[in-house]
């Protein structure tokens, strides 16, 4: 008997990604240091066919300059609406950078270590994804209640990231040798995830 997962957290690193309004939604890649790959991330993660997946939550690191970190966190129970685009989802994160209120998305002056920390204490059972780690099966995803994957932006988690967490006992788990962008690796473990319940 498999207890189908209530919760799905996904949390990714950007350690370009700018944490000030200071990019143009039409850009950005080059003027958002690769916030791209975040916002590639957070629509497969959270945009369903019907809507908003309402059970995966998702932590965006920002750890570029000039205000680093900056951690938004999107709450898929409370998002009203998920945009099909990176360009309006681009518009809603430097909405969030200015202050204002997004149903939905909080801003959190926290790092990748504060906000792992915080998963742990809620209960949730997190993995680290990397080409190295051990093959992912359905064994490790059918459990817990609560589950959630640590990914590094286009340039992978930094070596102190990397540190912290094997000293915080975090499993590493692959989905084969080859380096895919985020944004797929999110997309196979929800496929995966719903494949083995
Ligand atoms: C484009 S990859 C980063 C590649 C970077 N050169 C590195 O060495 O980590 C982006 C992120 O996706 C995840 N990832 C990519 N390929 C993966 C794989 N085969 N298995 C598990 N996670 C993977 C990792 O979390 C990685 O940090």
């Amino acid at each position: 008997m498999f207890m189908t997962p209530r919760k799905i957290v996904f949390v990714v690193k950007s350690n370009t990604a700018v944490t000030a309004p200071t990019f143009s939604p039409r850009s950005p890649a080059s003027s958002g240091g690769r916030l791209d790959v975040m916002l590639r991330s957070i629509i497969v993660a959270l945009l369903d066919p019907s809507g908003v997946r309402r059970h995966v939550d998702f932590y965006a690191i920002l750890g570029g300059p000039p205000n680093p970190p900056i951690t938004l966190h999107f709450i898929g129970e409370d998002i009203a609406e998920m945009p099909f685009s990176e360009n309006e989802l681009a518009k809603i994160v430097l909405k969030v950078l200015r202050g204002d209120k997004i149903r939905g998305v909080e801003l959190l002056k926290k790092d990748l270590i504060d906000c792992i920390k915080d998963l742990i204490r809620e209960g949730y059972k997190l993995y680290y994804m990397h080409e190295k780690g051990k093959l992912i099966d359905c064994s490790y995803l059918r459990n817990p209640a609560k589950v959630g994957f640590i990914l590094g932006d286009q340039q992978g988690l930094n070596t102190a990231d990397e540190r912290a967490l094997k000293s915080m006992q975090i499993e590493m788990l692959s989905l084969g040798r080859t380096a895919y962008l985020t944004s797929i690796c999110v997309t196979a473990i929800l496929y995966l995830l719903y494949r083995c319940l």
